[in-house]
């Protein structure tokens, strides 16, 4: 296995995953690393994924198009693992991109990718609705329902779009969905719109995996791009108030038969501090006045749904389990900048239920709900470190602060992210 030391010079094959709760910045670290990517892939999610770009292009909100697509000579991959939205794809991001002159002919989509219908949008709206108390808070992408129905067998993959039958197969299932879900859905319109998205992708749609394997084999340099987080994972978040896929390394089998031992790189991504939007419970959520001061200066706003996010403190006991669980090597912090001028900040570095010590139980809500954070208390940094490039010039505080998490979670901090366009941030 080949690991070079720098993140910046980093070569082989490199993924990014959130350690926390969606929101940490990959969409800019991704466009980051992308420069030095052949292949840039998504392996999970759908427009749930709201992943920030800042570059010389302008900014840009991704859903379902990998963010490495400014790097205008990578081939950019949808896997079959990505609830494939063509109306983000099609009427929103392909717009975003063409207006700032950049090119998708890179892109390529697996054709077994299965589609997000307008009927998944309106059982998850539908569902969301009727949950009562215990709401997911979804981001009403029809995510959930699209995955649902993957695994039900019943989903309609992008190779189906060109497929004789095609016809047939969308005026079935809309009768059933029609009828099971009382809705009243016109087939025309639905075939007509979907005929249009089913041209305007065709010259992208292939096989991915063989993609990704002649790649490794010809020793180029790839890069997965993970969306959420792994505190949203369908089998190891906090269960049910999690998204419908797997956000770890193990996403990325599932799309590209790419072994989670076959990843040089495995960079876990957080925020200096974390943020969860939708239900569910985050044990350092902060309350007051930091919450505003938070909201306010990192612009906490969900990329998708527009929603505010929860701000919490950053978590080391959580951090540690997920870096553990997918055998994160390299780990990248932004938005510490956000955290300039607090006198104090705080980190969780134990949980109590009542007076016992408690550890981290993945998968479960209920038990991460009675979990009181034990925290540590930090030295806070008062000048702007937005325009520091180098590790040594940080604040000692600020220096201090990453030692902190490092020591705790027993990895480095190899990118730190001191604002969000690209160029502002410390390659350790
Ligand atoms: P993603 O879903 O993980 O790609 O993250 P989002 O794009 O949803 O949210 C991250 C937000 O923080 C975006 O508005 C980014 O532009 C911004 N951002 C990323 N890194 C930094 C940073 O280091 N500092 C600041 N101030 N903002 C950042
Ligand atoms: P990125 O890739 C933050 C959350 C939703 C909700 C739960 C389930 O931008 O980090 P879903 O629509 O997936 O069924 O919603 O998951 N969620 C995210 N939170 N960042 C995301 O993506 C998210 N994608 C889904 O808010 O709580
Ligand atoms: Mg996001």
């Amino acid at each position: 296995m080949k690991k070079t030391d720098s993140l910046k010079n980093w070569e082989g094959i490199a993924c990014v995953i959130g350690i926390d709760w969606g929101d940490s910045g990959k969409g800019r670290l991704i466009d980051n690393l992308a420069a030095r990517a052949n292949i840039v892939a998504r392996f999970n999610g759908g427009s749930n994924t709201g992943h920030t770009v800042k570059n010389n292009y302008g900014k840009f909100a991704l859903h379902i198009i990998p963010s490495g697509i400014f790097n205008q000579k990578a081939i950019c991959l949808i896997g079959r693992g990505v609830a494939l939205d063509l109306e983000s794809l099609v009427d929103d991001e392909m717009v975003q991109l063409k207006s700032a002159g950049v090119s998708w002919k890179n892109l390529r989509i697996d054709q077994q990718a299965t589609i997000v219908m307008p009927w998944h949008k309106i059982r998850d709206g539908i569902r969301e609705e009727l949950r009562g108390g215990a709401k997911i808070g979804t981001t009403k992408r029809g995510v959930g329902p699209t995955y649902a129905d993957r695994i039900e067998r019943q989903g309609l993959r992008a190779k189906d779009l060109y497929e004789a039958d095609f016809k047939d197969r969308l005026k079935e299932e809309l009768d059933f969905q029609n009828k099971i879900f009382s809705l009243k859905l016109s087939f025309k319109e639905i075939l007509e719109t979907f005929t249009r998205y089913s041209k305007v992708i065709k010259p992208y749609v292939t096989q991915t995996i063989p993609l990704i394997k002649e790649a490794k084999s010809a020793r180029k340099n790839i890069l997965f791009e993970g969306a959420q987080a792994y505190f949203l994972d369908i089998d190891f978040g906090t269960y049910p108030f999690v998204t419908s896929s797997n956000t770890g390394v193990l996403g990325i089998w599932r799309s590209f038969e790419l072994y989670p031992t076959e990843i040089n790189h495995v960079i876990g991504i957080t925020k200096a501090y974390m943020t969860r939007v939708g239900s569910g419970p985050m044990p350092s959520k902060i309350e007051g006045e930091a919450r505003e001061i938070i909201i306010e200066k990192g612009g906490e706003i969900g990329t998708t749904s527009g929603r505010i996010r929860d701000p919490g403190w950053l978590d080391l006991v959580l951090l540690k389990a997920a870096v553990e669980a997918n055998k994160v090597n390299h780990m990248a912090m932004t938005k510490i900048d956000v955290l300039t001028g607090f006198k104090t900040i705080k980190v969780v570095t134990g949980y109590k239920i009542g007076s016992k010590e408690a550890g981290y139980i993945s998968g479960d809500a209920s038990y991460l709900a009675k979990c009181q954070p034990v925290y540590q208390t930090l030295p806070g940094w008062q000048q702007d470190i937005s325009s520091v490039r180098n590790f040594k010039d940080l604040p000692k505080n600020a220096q201090n602060y990453i030692k902190t998490v490092e020591n705790f979670v027993s990895i480095k901090v190899d990118f730190i992210g001191v604002g969000p366009a690209r160029g502002e941030e410390i390659y350790v």
